[in-house]
């Protein structure tokens, strides 16, 4: 199986590349950061509260974790709840950046990816899939823009949120540090990942750069 890493910084257009990739190359697309968001929204269904070690390990010692897809969406299934409709919900944002250092859960989160990658030809877009999850991925990338463009991308996106631009570009900021800081497969590019940094660049632009690597 042909399989390509995506990781990148919030905002920063991975999952909009990775999708319009895989589009061109006929191979499915794994948006990690939703499982770990579906993995959010169960914590909170369950009346879960605290977010230490204990907790996260008796939450997620019995969940069971499903992938499909429908129309080009992908669902995320945990204990045969469908939580797709709430994946983006900001309180699942913050808390999915809570839950994903602990050690138990992203063990779970990495046979799920791994699995994945073993049955199809596809580009998985996360943090830490050149680094963690596909240290052997035939192609990585590291997708990043400037703070700003990436806020100001947020901003226009969510506009119907009524925040301010600052208030996004905090939040990105507090995101980005989570992403960076923790101890477990912190965000950073695989040494052999190829950085683009898209802030003057547009998507076209971007699957452009890709697909010239991959072809060679
Ligand atoms: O990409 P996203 O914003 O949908 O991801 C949601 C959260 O999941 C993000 O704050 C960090 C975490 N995540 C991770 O730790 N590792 C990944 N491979 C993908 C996401």
């Amino acid at each position: 199986m042909i399989n390509i890493a995506i990781d990148g910084h919030v905002g920063s257009g991975k999952s909009t590349l990775a999708r319009g990739l895989a589009k061109r190359l006929g191979y499915h697309v794994l948006d990690t950061g939703a499982i770990y968001r579906g993995l959010a929204c169960a914590f909170r269904d369950m009346g879960y509260k605290n977010i230490d070690d204990e907790t996260i390990n008796s939450f997620i010692k019995d969940v069971k974790v499903e992938i499909f897809f429908e129309n080009d969406t992908q669902h995320v299934v945990v204990n045969g709840k469908d939580y797709t409709n709430w994946l983006r919900e900001e309180e699942i944002s913050v808390l999915s950046s809570k839950i994903s250092p602990f050690p138990m859960l992203r063990e779970k989160v990495r046979h799920i990816q791994r699995d994945f990658a073993k049955k199809y030809d596809c580009i998985m877009e996360g943090r830490d899939i050149g680094t963690v999850v596909l240290p052997n991925a035939d192609y990585k990338f590291f997708v990043t823009a400037s703070e700003e463009t990436r806020a100001r991308r947020r901003f226009e996106q969510n506009k119907e949120k009524n925040h301010t631009y600052d208030e996004v570009l905090k939040d990105l900021r507090e995101r980005d540090y989570r992403d960076e800081h923790r101890e477990i497969a912190p965000l950073k590019p695989a040494d052999d990942s190829i950085v683009i940094d898209n802030t003057n660049m547009d998507l076209e632009q971007s699957i452009e750069y890709c697909l010239k690597i991959i072809k060679k």
